[in-house]
């Protein structure tokens, strides 16, 4: 395995920023407040694209926030043992991240008013960034690629399978609470997606605020943006010279990554897992 990890529940968590403790609490007894905004992925989806997008829409477009607020103190990576205190310091509407599965995500949060954005973007695409990311992270030990693929489609990997995660929370489509979108979407139309996103959240941006918004997300704000590309990330989290959070930010880097023959591996697995599935998801 690639690092050190304990299961909860079924899936695999690091013992380094996860404990069962943090993960019973958020499950059973996290105070859900009715306008919180739920910003949930399966890690490497992302998670940052949109938590920067909700809190741009938060404020109406005005980057204040954004650009000089760390981003791990405008947000709560709410399981993690290093982030759900700040939680308390969150000014409301809370904007709270997550990569938990449906099943370990808070019990009451559905019998609330609070929304959930829920991100998804093409696994062949997350497990190359993952790559990447993984280098980057102190508790990591190097695999070989094609070991570590066989993990990540087994679900032996960090927040378990993808499959499972995508099935899990797609149960929620329907839900008025529940909205779902691709990074694929987002990278095709930023701007008509800040328009869902708002009509989900119930904000009226006028044409400049939105134009702002999408200023300010877009991919070279973010990699320029000190307070958003990761570089404050607790150093001994993170080693910001092996790589970058906001790395090439495109779809289908898999295509520069994986042989044919691990393509098709992947694609029949993908066909097999997500058979009962569906939605059409905009990816190859
Ligand atoms: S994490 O650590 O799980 O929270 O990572 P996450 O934020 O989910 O995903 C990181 C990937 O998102 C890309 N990213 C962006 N792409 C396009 N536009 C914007 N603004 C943007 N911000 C982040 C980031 O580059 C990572 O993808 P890769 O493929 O590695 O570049």
């Amino acid at each position: 395995m690639t690092f050190d990890y304990f299961m909860y529940k079924g899936i695999r968590f690091t013992v380094q920023f996860h404990s069962e403790e943090i993960l019973r609490f958020i499950e059973n007894e996290f105070h859900v407040l009715d306008d919180d905004i739920y910003n949930v992925t399966y890690h490497k989806s992302g998670t940052h694209w949109m938590g920067e997008i909700l809190n741009l829409i938060k404020h109406r477009g005005d980057p204040t926030e954004c650009n000089t607020v760390p981003v791990l103190r405008r947000t709560a990576w709410y399981e993690a043992n290093t982030s759900i205190s700040n939680v308390e310091n969150l000014e409301s509407p809370r904007i709270i991240t997550s990569h938990v599965p449906l099943h370990i995500f808070t019990k009451t949060a559905f019998q609330s008013k609070a929304k959930v954005i829920y991100t998804m973007r093409n696994p062949k695409d997350i497990f190359v960034s993952l790559i990447y990311f993984n280098r980057m992270l102190k508790c990591y030990k190097e695999t070989k690629f094609q070991d570590f693929l066989e993990d990540f489609l087994h679900g032996n990997v960090l927040y378990g399978s993808w499959f499972d995660h995508v099935k899990g929370w797609m149960q929620m489509a329907g839900n008025e609470n529940f909205f779902y979108i691709t990074y694929e979407e987002l990278k095709q139309d930023l701007r008509g997606s800040v328009m869902r996103i708002c009509k989900f959240l119930g904000k009226e941006l006028n044409d400049e605020e939105i134009d702002s918004v999408v200023k300010h997300s877009s991919f070279d704000a973010m990699k320029e943006n000190k307070m958003s590309n990761g570089i404050l990330f607790p150093e001994e989290l993170l080693d910001n010279t092996k790589g970058s959070l906001i790395r090439k930010g495109i779809c289908g880097d898999w295509k520069n990554h994986f042989t044919v023959a691990q393509s098709e591996f992947f694609d029949q697995v993908y066909q097999e897992k997500m058979k009962d599935v569906n939605v059409k998801f905009p990816w190859e």
